[in-house]
């Protein structure tokens, strides 16, 4: 077998878990702005939740090399199948065996959202709970195999995600209003739930009146 090791490949697996992190604290925080129904006519649920789906897509891929280097890099003995197979390397078995519950969980949670469409919405949600899980391993695993988590500025960046990451738990499981607002991915131009009925007939006779052309300058209520 070729032995392939460089300090280079190491400082990308430290670097990328870093950034994988802080974008994952991107991800659940703009994920708990949608569940919560935030957004307004300027920005929103639609433009948040495409951020939330763009920005997990920039998560996975930084993931993707996380683990790659991981496994290129001889120096330590993991493996492709310790990517996401639990406690099959046999360098930092727990740590590592973490870090693959963490993957596993995620692509759970991707894959079902990437096919929504074809999944019984109660499914979709149930797993997709499992991202709050998914973080909270990953914690777990930086600061178990992290060379940087664990002191100084890494620590810093754990600590602080951890904080935003909480402060949305607390937020998500507290505050969750009732009613749609602004505009969803289903419902771009706008929820009209709530709407004054003369705005709502109003809205109704300028759609048939502009067609598709008028769509661009519908921009939700104001
Ligand atoms: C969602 C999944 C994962 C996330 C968010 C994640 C994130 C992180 C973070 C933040 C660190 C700390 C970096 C440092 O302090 O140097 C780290 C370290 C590490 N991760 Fe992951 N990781 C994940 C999964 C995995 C998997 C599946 C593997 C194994 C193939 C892995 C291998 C490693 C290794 C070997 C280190 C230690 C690097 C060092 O020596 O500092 N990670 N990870």
């Amino acid at each position: 077998m070729i032995a392939l090791t460089s300090p280079y490949l190491w400082y990308t697996t430290r670097a990328t878990g870093l950034v994988s992190l802080i974008l994952f604290t991107v991800v659940v925080s703009l994920g708990t702005l949608v569940a919560n129904r935030v957004g307004g006519a300027t920005v929103g649920r639609f433009e948040l939740g495409e951020l939330h789906r763009t920005i997990s897509i920039i998560a996975m891929v930084f993931l993707g090399v996380h683990v790659a280097t991981t496994v290129l890099d001889s120096f330590v003995s993991t493996g492709v199948i310790a990517v996401f197979v639990p406690l099959t390397s046999s360098y930092r078995r727990w740590a590592v065996g973490l870090g693959a519950v963490a993957v596993d969980l995620m692509i759970a949670v991707w894959v079902t959202s990437l096919v929504k469409s074809r999944v019984a919405n109660r499914s979709w949600r149930l797993i997709h709970w499992f991202s709050w899980l998914a973080y909270a391993i990953a914690i777990v695993h930086a600061l178990l195999a992290g060379t940087d988590a664990r002191h100084g500025v890494g620590l810093g960046i754990v600590l602080v995600s951890l904080a935003i990451v909480a402060g949305a738990a607390v937020w998500r499981f507290s505050a969750r209003p009732t009613r749609a607002a602004g505009r969803t991915a289903l419902s771009p131009l706008g929820s009209e739930v709530g709407e004054p009925r003369g705005d709502q007939r109003h809205r109704a006779r300028e759609k048939r009146s502009t067609g598709n052309a008028g769509r661009q300058f519908d921009r939700g209520p104001r």
